[in-house]
């Protein structure tokens, strides 16, 4: 398959790392039935380039050649008020010249805060032009299409991204990550029984779907849902997978067969903290080392613990985790994730 046809910028000068984690998975072990559990490895997708990088830099290089290639000065993009994806879409348009605006949507009531920590502190930092924020619910393409009405009443030109960066061009940078991973598991020697990925907005599940077909990488692929549920969220993937599928010209038609989606591991509500989330984060931190956080990664390392307590994994099955970033609204739950603000069950 044959990504060289579509404009890119590269925001990142090298591949990412597939680590096993040992320690990790020891603990993990210690913990299911019978004490045996999956080796469990990792893709380091939070080393990625950009503020700090995560799954979003991987789109945002198809997006943004986009949006240059249309001859655009200002991205518009939408998010929760702790956006990843509004923070990185920022640092991309700063390192290409451009501005960017936001329109932020108060999903959890007053949850937006010009002057907290984390994501609200780094858009201040790498100088967001303008927010608007939006209560819980709005229709956010009416919204980000009045900026961008706007930009065009004063002459200047504005390129929409959708929320998570998630049509069909954004999924190509997952498509690209199928393939980095392909030539890693050769390189390397490796053979994996289950990937396990975040499903949000659901670019990066989709593209990994449609690449994965694709490029007949035969590993599953299972979703952990941070905000939806698996009636709600497969769908959205389909849909997603489906875009990329056809914007590549793969010819195929992307079957419920194909995703996998687990629910039961983000409520009560998306971003709001619970205890499998601060378990995970602290295990992770206090085995190997490695930040999660508590809006995506947290949830989602959340449910690859569960599964494997529910005995989904084979004993010794090799297990890859993909870490999608999200470091900095860490900072932004720091009481919670330490076991000192009360959390849900
Ligand atoms: C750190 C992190 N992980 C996972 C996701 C979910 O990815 P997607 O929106 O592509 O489904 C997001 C989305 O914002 C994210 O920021």
């Amino acid at each position: 398959m044959d990504l060289s046809r579509f404009p890119r910028r590269r925001y990142t000068p090298f591949t990412t790392p597939i680590e096993p984690m040992p320690r990790f998975s020891a603990a993990l072990a210690a913990s299911c039935p019978g004490g045996v559990g999956p080796e469990v490895w990792i893709k380091r997708d939070d080393m990625l380039g950009l503020f700090p990088g995560g799954n979003k830099t991987r789109k945002l290089e198809f997006l943004v050649a986009d949006a240059l290639a249309q001859g655009a000065d200002t991205l518009i993009t939408c998010g929760a008020p702790q956006s990843n994806h509004c923070r990185i879409t920022l640092a991309a348009a700063v390192k290409e010249g451009l501005q960017c605006r936001f329109v932020i949507e108060e999903r959890v009531a007053g949850s937006y805060d010009e002057h907290g920590s984390g994501n609200h502190f780094m858009f201040r930092l790498l100088g967001v032009e303008a927010i608007t924020v939006v209560p819980g619910g709005s229709p956010m393409a009416p919204a980000m299409q009045q900026v961008a009405d706007e930009l065009a009443a004063q002459g200047r030109k504005g390129y929409i991204i959708p929320g998570g960066g998630s049509n069909a061009v954004g999924g190509l940078g997952y498509v690209a990550c199928a393939q980095e991973m392909q030539q890693q598991f050769f390189d390397q020697g490796l053979r994996f029984d289950r990937l396990v990925v975040g499903s949000g907005s659901s670019g990066t599940h989709g593209g990994l779907v449609a690449g994965f077909l694709g490029n007949h990488i035969d590993v599953p692929i299972v979703g952990i849902g941070v905000s939806r549920d698996p009636a709600d969220q497969q769908p959205l993937v389909i849909k997603e997978a489906q875009a990329v599928a056809d914007l590549l010209g793969l010819g195929l038609s992307v079957t419920p067969e194909d995703v996998t989606c687990v629910g039961g591991f983000w409520q009560p509500k998306y971003s709001v903290p619970n205890a499998k989330m601060v378990e995970a984060v602290q295990l992770l931190a206090r085995t190997e080392a490695i930040p999660l956080d508590p809006v995506y990664t947290g949830k989602i390392m959340a449910g690859l613990i569960g599964l494997a307590r529910q005995g989904h994994f084979q004993p010794g099955e090799k297990v890859l985790f993909l870490h999608t970033g999200g470091l900095p609204s860490l900072f932004a739950y720091a009481r919670e994730v330490l076991g000192q603000a009360p959390v849900a069950d």
